[in-house]
């Protein structure tokens, strides 16, 4: 057992007594009460449980807390300003009313984000290269294309 630090969402926490191998999913779910990311194929292989890291969507589910510390993390709870404002990602998947079920949607926010930091004006071909490991069994794809398309517009690397 270790004492691991961790910044999420411009929070620093510190976790006691815990596995340093326990995936980052558990420890943002299970210790810090952020249950906004969730735990699917548990196989890093369907994008439901990504986080920032660095600015990066990495799958949570795979990633061990100690490898984590000292960087800088961002999950679905984060994304709004400290006035509680939505990220223009957010705003642009409530006007396309993406969400079916919503299982999928956190981690397809995150990616969605990661990717117009990277690129602000992405085309098709570049939403679908950067979203392909977000599976959505609800099928939303189609709005959530245009949802990004929207968000860009709005400058949604905000
Ligand atoms: Fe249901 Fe994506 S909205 S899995």
């Amino acid at each position: 057992m270790a004492s691991v630090k961790l910044n999420v969402n411009g929070t620093d926490y510190t976790i006691d007594d815990i596995d340093p191998s326990t995936p980052l999913l558990w420890a943002l779910r299970d210790h810090l009460g952020l249950y906004g990311t969730k735990f699917a194929c548990g196989k890093a292989e369907c994008g439901c449980c990504n986080v920032l890291v660095e600015g990066t969507p990495l799958p949570s589910c795979i990633m061990p807390v100690a490898a984590m510390a000292g960087q800088s993390i961002t999950t679905i709870e984060g994304l709004a300003d400290d006035e509680g404002n939505l990220h223009p990602v957010q705003e642009a998947w409530i006007e396309h009313d993406v969400a079916q079920c919503g299982y999928c949607q956190p981690g397809q926010i995150i990616s969605a984000v990661s990717l117009l930091m990277k690129n602000p004006h992405p085309s098709d071909g570049d939403i679908d290269n950067a979203m392909t490991g977000n599976l959505c069994r609800c099928g939303t794809y189609t709005r959530i294309r245009e949802a990004i398309h929207t968000a860009a517009k709005k400058g949604g690397a905000a």
